[in-house]
């Protein structure tokens, strides 16, 4: 780990000194803008930071309770209860509640397929009227298959209709859903399966990837294979949409087909009542050691929090055609709440993509904010850095200037990036909204507010409502502006997690032991004399790979359990498109010391499949090195800081032909400044 505090010097001379002031909401064809001022916004954050209760109480007042809440606020650290005594629902608060206003006919989910026939996408709309029908008929199929209030319910999907039906029909019900992204192996399904304890996993026969099929149910019958192995209760069912006709097998009485299923099943199933602090959802995230969590979120602050931020951050206003686009992936928490829970409530479309971004062609987002007239568009760093790699002239192809709001999410987004995504796809005029946030926060905590906080490029600005946020040194003790530190956030906000599943322990231990009395999300950071936040990233063993984060102690137990491996030590290392990249030392067992290049590269692949097999694509290497022993100080700790600098060097110079290396040498030399 390296301390935050070092770094400010080095943060100092890389100071953005643009400022970009927000242009009027005619400039970029908004309706208007929700907030007026940099005024308001401040009179709405002191007034969220003061009274809490008094701000979130009217707030949740817009949404449908079955019964209205006690008190607004408990909050004993590390437990936060928002709305205690209250019972909602949310797919009732995300479709019926707006039926019921006489919305039903609106269109909720605009979803276009990733195939191109010579018609075009296949491109499907649902109402909000479809969603109540479906959601009822999904979750009496649920019921049907013995899935009650309070199990979690697996879904392994590609990014299809059906998923958000899936996660929808779960929450009307009360169940918990546990989504696992498609991109994950069998291992990492099995692993999260045995974890939540969950009996039924919902999935599709394959998802669509740049033109080609990724075999999901292949890989779900692979993971129940292995629990079963395991010797575990195991899978009881497995629910299974055709999306892609490839062939499957199927497992007699334990494989049920979607369509069956929800072709005999009710259109009627009124939204279970579920306490405010009811289970909604886990979401499995890496930390720095061992196996990942399963962060768990409760419903109704949840629900609150993350309508409350996709209001405001992207300025969604109804009835007005605007389209919101999230080019995330379901499976990760920007899915989760800002293509579905934050998004359906504010009655804007929502916009799901199935595939790649360059399929067939490079352009292909472009095309589908043109042919949808998409208003508001939020993406990756990782994203735009690939846009810009792949060339100006593919958005200019097509006729983009609906877009009036551009977001980004994921990992600190470099200016030269956030300079391109405003030129290229803002026409050099819309506001940039760089989101800071977290699997474990639920919704955006850094953020501008469009059309009215003057932005940086490269700083994530100021607070949302009710976020308290301060940078700190190891003691908790504030920092003045400019030095770098641990970012903490003082506070509890509706969205905070309430705790890592079966495991109170690391949740405490992670998030609200490190800081006095504060929540500490693991990032380090810094601000500057308009008191605004630049992100300097993760202080602990997390590394942030296109934005996604992995655990690098993950990484290195998928490289020990393959036979040749002795010890890994994996370290983060500079990406043109990942941004972070990954970088593995790794020492080999004598028999598999590879005696040329050609067997050392032969190795290098193996064990790079290995990686993709036990945990997924994501976390494949990109650069391996072989070492006779890993550098280690004198206490044993593996010397991060050196294989970092290494594994950056190595980045400039691109070569990679050592088959050996003997760190010990370097070890030596280093020890005095890292023991
Ligand atoms: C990083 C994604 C800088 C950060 C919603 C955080 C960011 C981790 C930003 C959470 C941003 C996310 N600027 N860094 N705008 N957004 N991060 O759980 O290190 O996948 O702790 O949530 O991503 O990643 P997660």
């Amino acid at each position: 780990m390296s301390k935050p505090g070092e770094s400010s010097e080095i943060d100092s001379v890389l100071i953005e000194n643009r400022r970009f002031d927000p242009p009027s909401a005619s400039a970029v064809g908004a309706p208007r803008w929700l907030i007026g001022s940099m005024d308001e916004y401040r009179a709405m954050h002191k007034r969220s930071i003061e009274d809490p209760e008094g701000f979130w109480g009217e707030i949740a007042g817009e949404f449908r309770w079955s019964s209205k809440w006690e008190r607004v606020l408990d909050w004993e650290l590390p437990d936060a209860k928002w709305f205690a005594g209250g019972k909602t629902n949310l797919c009732d608060n995300c479709v019926d509640r707006l039926v019921d206003q006489g919305h039903g006919d609106d269109t909720a989910i605009i979803w276009e397929g990733e195939p191109m026939g010579g018609e075009g996408p296949e491109v499907r709309r649902l109402t909000y009227a479809d969603l109540k029908r479906e959601t009822a008929r999904f979750a009496n199929a649920l019921k049907s298959l013995g899935v009650k209030k309070g199990d979690v319910v697996t879904i392994y999907m590609g990014m299809v209709p059906e998923l958000a039906v899936a996660m929808l029909a779960c929450a009307r019900m009360g169940a918990a859903h546990s989504i696992i992204f498609g991109g994950f192996s069998p291992q990492a399904i099995a692993d999260r399966v045995t974890d939540a304890k969950s009996r039924v996993i919902v999935t599709c026969d394959g998802a669509w990837r740049r033109g080609k099929v990724v075999p999901l149910k292949q890989n779900v019958d692979e993971a129940c294979d292995m629990l079963a192995d395991r010797g575990e209760a195991g899978v009881e069912h497995v629910v299974v949409l055709r999306r892609c006709g490839s062939d499957i097998n199927w497992t007699q009485g334990r494989d049920n087909d979607y369509s069956e299923l929800v072709q005999g099943a009710s259109d009627e199933f009124p939204p279970e009542p579920m306490d405010s602090e009811d289970m909604a959802f886990l979401l499995y995230t890496s930390g720095s050691t061992g196996k990942p969590k399963g962060i768990l979120h409760t419903t109704a602050g949840y629900m609150v929090f993350t309508a409350t931020t996709a209001k405001y951050v992207f300025n969604l206003i109804p009835d007005q055609g605007q389209v919101f686009w999230c080019t995330a992936d379901i499976g990760w928490i920007t899915g989760h709440s800002y293509i579905i829970y934050g998004i359906l409530p504010n009655r804007v479309p929502t916009l799901m993509y199935e595939g790649a971004p360059n399929f067939p062609e490079e352009d292909r987002f472009w095309g589908i904010v043109e042919r949808h007239k998409v208003t508001q568009f939020y993406t990756a760093p990782t994203a735009i850095r690939a846009f810009m790699k792949w060339g100006a002239e593919h958005p200019k192809k097509h006729n983009i200037s609906s877009l009036q709001v551009l977001g980004t999410v994921g990992e600190p987004i470099n200016p030269e990036a956030w300079m391109w995504y405003r030129k290229h796809i803002g026409r050099d005029i819309c506001p940039i909204v760089d989101t800071w946030w977290q699997t474990e926060t639920g919704g955006h905590m850094l953020t501008p507010l469009p059309g009215v906080t003057p932005t940086k490029p490269g700083s994530c600005t100021l607070p949302f409502f009710g976020v308290d946020a301060a940078i700190v040194d190891n003691d908790g003790q504030p920092l003045p502006k400019g030095k770098g530190g641990l970012l903490a956030i003082r506070k509890p906000w509706p969205s905070v997690l309430r705790g890592i599943y079966n495991d109170r322990e690391r949740f405490i231990e992670t998030y609200w032991s490190r800081l006095p009395g504060m929540y500490f999300p693991g990032d380090g950071a810094r601000t500057d004399d308009d008191g605004y936040f630049w992100i300097m990233g993760r202080v602990d063993d997390v590394i942030n790979v296109s934005g996604h984060r992995l655990g690098t102690m993950e990484v290195e137990s998928a490289l020990v359990s393959h036979e040749a491996v002795v010890e890994a030590a994996v370290v983060g290392m500079p990406h043109e498109i990942k941004g972070t990249g990954i970088a593995a030392f790794v020492t080999l067992e004598n028999a598999f010391t590879p005696g040329s290049p050609e067997d050392a590269e032969k190795l290098r692949k193996a064990l790079t499949a290995h990686v993709g097999k036990e945990i997924g694509a994501i976390a494949k290497p990109d650069m391996i090195r072989f070492a006779e022993a890993l550098p280690k100080t004198r206490s044993g700790k593996i010397m991060r800081r050196l294989l970092r600098s290494i594994a950056a060097g190595e980045e400039k110079t691109g070569q990679d032909t050592s088959t050996l290396e003997d760190f010990s040498v370097l070890a030596k030399l280093r020890e005095p400044q890292e023991g």
